[in-house]
């Protein structure tokens, strides 16, 4: 399969909330330590959104720095693309209090709901929408507010989730730079592993299903880490064959900081030594749709990632979904 690039970036932007919440706070709230949570997941802090904060006002403010950054103007966004699974409300989308947030009244706008992955999921849509030729300037967003269906009774789950949003804006690729292929992936048949059975049709919100705590996040994490591992590693491999990319033309891997466990084994299936990994784990904790377009927007900002670099993207999450994606900056 050839890789032409259809869509680039041209800007991007990225928001977390000011609030901290450190692996010794979470040793006051439930039985863990420090030491624990760094060996088996390599995170130190994680950022909480604010009581008066929601998922959109994040969104909003990491799109705008995106916009800014491509040095467009606002009314120019024909497309907004929201990956989330921890929306404003129960509808409309996520993506259309971001577009009254940010003043894009010109725009088409949905949210896509594909968890960890959705980052990776959007930038395989918004690239099709592109090659249409009826989109020029598209807005593709991760964001989310995990921590407002964290259980912080359960020591399983509650260390791993923090909040934030990043953002690109993306427009017809000039033929060279861009995104050279995406690769998604789902299997229904998991969706037991990792999830939050409350608060859909399921288990609509009823005083007895709150009371059972079914509006949390579940999972199964060993289980979950062992088909991450897999099927990341997969996603590595199947992005350098289809864009027919070695190992060594990959300047940075941007793994889905979902554990640093699971970021080394990645990196180690598609031979990519530990100095081309991006890893931010350590400050943000898991931030899901949000996690890899944080960091994508860190190292292109820190020079970590400079025109003409090959970057390789690859996520898992709930679903299960999982993919990856291979950019020339
Ligand atoms: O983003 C979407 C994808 N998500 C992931 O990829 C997450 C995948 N899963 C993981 O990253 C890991 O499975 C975890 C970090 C969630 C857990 O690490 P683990 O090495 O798989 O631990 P475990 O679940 O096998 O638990 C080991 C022990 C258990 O105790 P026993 O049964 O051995 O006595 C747990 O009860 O660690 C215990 N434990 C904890 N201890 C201290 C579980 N959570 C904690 C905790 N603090 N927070």
């Amino acid at each position: 399969m050839k890789a032409t690039p259809t869509s680039m970036i041209i800007g991007s932007g990225s928001y977390v909330p000011e609030k901290i919440l450190t692996n010794q706070d979470l040793e006051k709230i439930v039985d863990t330590s420090d030491e624990w949570i760094q060996t088996r997941t390599g995170m130190k802090l994680r950022h909480i959104i604010a009581d008066d904060e929601n998922t959109s006002d994040m969104a909003a403010k990491a799109a705008s720095k995106a916009i800014a950054d491509a040095g467009i103007s606002v009314n120019e966004i024909d497309l907004i693309v929201i990956a989330t699974i921890s929306g404003d409300v129960g509808f409309p989308s996520t993506a259309c209090y971001v577009q009254e947030l940010i003043g894009a009244h010109d725009a088409a706008v949905f949210d896509i709901s594909a968890a960890c992955s959705g980052f990776i999921y959007g930038l395989e849509i918004a690239t099709a929408q592109i090659a249409t030729g009826k989109y020029q300037k598209v807005l593709v967003i991760g964001v989310e507010a995990l921590s407002r269906m964290t259980d912080y009774k359960d020591r399983n789950t509650c260390v791993l989730f923090g909040d934030g949003a990043g953002a690109v804006v993306l427009a017809p690729s000039d033929g060279k730079k861009g995104i050279l292929q995406t690769y998604i992936r789902s299997d229904g048949r998991l969706n037991q592993l990792l999830h939050v059975p409350g608060f859909g049709t399921k288990h609509p919100p009823t005083h007895e299903n709150v009371d059972q705590r079914l509006h949390y996040i579940r999972m199964e994490g060993r289980e979950v880490f062992k088909h991450a591992v897999k099927a990341m590693g997969d996603a590595a491999v199947k992005i350098l064959k289809l864009t027919g990319l070695k190992s060594e033309d990959v300047s940075l891997l941007i793994s889905h900081q979902a554990n640093l466990r699971i970021i080394d084994a990645t990196a180690k299936r598609a031979g990519i030594d530990a100095e081309r990994v991006y890893i931010n784990i350590d400050k943000y904790g898991n931030t899901s749709a949000a996690s890899i377009p944080l960091a994508l927007d860190e190292a292109l900002k820190e020079g970590v990632l400079k025109e003409n670099d090959i970057v390789v993207l690859v996520a898992f999450g709930a679903g299960f979904t999982w993919g990856s994606a291979a950019i020339r900056i």
